[in-house]
């Protein structure tokens, strides 16, 4: 072999040692790149870490209380609660939802809001949300859509004036609506799914009990923050479900996922 020959094959020789080092290096680099090369995860899935998957067969169905491991399904659930602002038993709501860093939903009715401005601004400063349940106690589809209107707009005007947001979603009294009100007034409108039964059970254990035996993953659950021994009950529904796992959110995120 000649000389400018070996000169040639050693020149290959280092090339490849080039693109072989580059290849190496460019590949460590994506692999330290948080999220490189992942598929995006849905909103509402927590991502499963990889490098944590070395965990025994089943593990995975033994719930230790109130630990939230990566992997694990985020369970959510809405609390909503009717016919207030009222003096005390609002404010001993507000108060326990806060020392437990959970959010709800009141579907405020106008006549209960004079008085109560405060309770109304502590709502929304404290990340909860605000919906409408119209401004007296009536069954809306015997109304009239014309009073409807005037009715829910007014509890509206009252909200908006005070948080500076007229509130978009609806609950009307008795979950009585139909399509003509629907076609006039433009308002998200949300029910429910697990009822409390609050109201007549009037009992915090049998109201704790019934939510307990009801509840699954993005329920909307019916309560009523005009009652002592709802509030109660509300609050240990939340002691209780927190350490299976839950997390207490606005009527609208579950609306959204
Ligand atoms: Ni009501």
């Amino acid at each position: 072999m000649k000389m400018t020959d070996k000169l040639r094959v050693l020149a290959v020789i280092a090339a490849a040692d080039i693109l072989l080092i580059a290849g190496l290096w460019w590949a460590i680099a994506q692999w330290n790149r948080p999220g490189g090369g992942e598929t995006p995860v849905p909103a509402g899935q927590v991502q499963r870490d990889g490098r944590n998957e070395a965990r025994p067969a089943g593990a995975s169905g033994d719930e230790t209380a109130g630990e939230q491991r990566p992997g694990d399904g985020v369970k959510c659930v809405a609390l909503t609660f009717d016919d207030g602002p009222q003096r005390d038993c609002t404010g001993d709501l507000l108060d326990g939802l806060k020392a437990r860093g959970a959010k709800a939903t009141f579907f405020l009715m106008g006549q209960n809001i004079p008085g109560n401005e405060d309770l109304v601004l502590r709502m929304k400063e404290e990340g909860h949300l605000i919906g409408n349940h119209s401004y007296r106690h009536i069954q809306l589809t015997k109304a009239g859509s014309d009073a409807v209107c005037d009715a829910v707009d007014k509890t509206g005007q009252m909200i908006g004036e005070i948080t500076g947001t007229p509130p978009q979603y609806l609950r009307p009294p008795y979950g009585a609506w139909n399509d003509d009100l629907e076609c006039r007034v433009d308002m998200t409108t949300v029910l429910w799914s697990v009822d409390s039964l609050d109201w007549k059970l009037q009992n915090r254990q049998k109201i704790v009990r019934r939510v307990l035996k009801e509840v699954k993953d993005g329920d909307i659950i019916l309560m009523h923050d005009i009652f002592p021994t709802s509030v109660e009950a509300a609050l240990e529904i939340i002691d209780t479900l927190t350490r299976q796992g839950y997390t207490f959110v606005t009527v609208d995120e579950l609306l959204i996922d």
